[in-house]
């Protein structure tokens, strides 16, 4: 049994209480989207960050009519009901269409409420964290990678191609271009300048993506959002990867393009040291 108090559908209750139905889009179509934001000592990292995406994400889909200013209290609740108001912790969010009476490809009309879950898991904040070996694969994903969608099918695939080939991560590429991975940004110290994908449909704009970019021009450390080419990659003298779970996070080989560096570089290191800063 697990014990854990999660929020569903605005009421906060144990999770082996949370009925929901198999006619729900969430279930249905992958009709729905999500957020992780995570909190350190209690305190949420870049709240207000994640809850403008959550709103685009939710533009994206003309899913109207939740409120993402509500987020911030229901999570803070989630804290405190799970024993984790002083505690390093991640949480998720995730609201679908709803469940209409039966299924259809339509949208149902508004009186359909959508389904909203949250729930928040204890996540120590460990480092360092042993660099990342990534597999180079085809993105074979949609073209709008831009929502945080729960349609994952294509990250999740891909997750485990890199995973089965000895790597902890993937790292797409789309016609030779450097995108993202399954779950984080990548970027590379290419001829002294920091660059990653410039945001687009091709990729998430992940928010510890922007921290990195921020603390880059913070501290007068060259950088670009311009993405760059496998070609490029080879020339790299870093790679780093960045998402919420694994903060800024240093590769140390491309599987698949036998690349190699000595990790964590000097930019990478700086930048892991500054974040380290900013969340303490
Ligand atoms: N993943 N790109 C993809 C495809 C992602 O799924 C994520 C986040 C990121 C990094 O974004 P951010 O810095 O805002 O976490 C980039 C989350 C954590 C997940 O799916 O669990």
């Amino acid at each position: 049994m697990n014990e854990q108090t999660v929020y569903f559908n605005g009421r906060f209750c144990p999770l082996d209480q949370v009925r929901i139905s198999p006619l729900d889009r969430g279930f249905l179509f992958a009709d729905g989207v999500y957020e992780v934001v995570r909190a350190y000592g209690g305190k949420w990292f870049r709240l207000s960050d994640h809850a403008a995406r959550l709103e685009r994400s939710l533009a994206a889909l003309e899913l109207a009519g939740f409120d993402v200013a509500g987020l911030e209290g229901a999570g803070n609740e989630l804290l405190k009901l799970n024993g984790l108001d002083r505690a390093d912790a991640l949480l998720y969010w995730q609201i679908t269409r709803g469940a209409a009476d039966f299924r259809a490809h339509a949208y149902p009309d508004a009186s359909v409420a959508a389904t909203v879950f949250g729930m928040v898991n204890r996540l120590p904040h460990r480092r360092p964290e042993e660099p990342a070996v990534v597999a180079a694969l085809e993105d074979r994903r949609w073209s709008r990678c831009d929502i945080k969608s729960v349609a994952l099918l294509g990250n999740v695939l891909s997750f485990n191609e890199a995973r089965s080939q000895g790597a902890v991560e993937a790292l797409f590429q789309r016609g030779g271009t450097v995108t993202e991975g399954a779950s984080v940004n990548v970027a590379a110290v290419i001829d002294g300048t920091v660059r990653t994908h410039p945001e687009s449909e091709y990729i998430l704009s992940g928010i510890s993506r922007k921290v990195a970019l921020e603390i880059c021009r913070e501290d007068d450390i060259p950088c670009r959002e311009e993405a760059f080419s496998l070609a490029e990659l080879r020339r790299a003298s870093e790679a780093f990867l960045t998402g919420t779970t694994h903060e800024i996070w240093p590769v140390r080989a491309v599987i698949g393009e036998a690349l190699e560096w000595p990790a964590p570089g000097p930019v990478t290191r700086r930048l892991m040291a500054r974040f380290s800063e900013l969340i303490r």
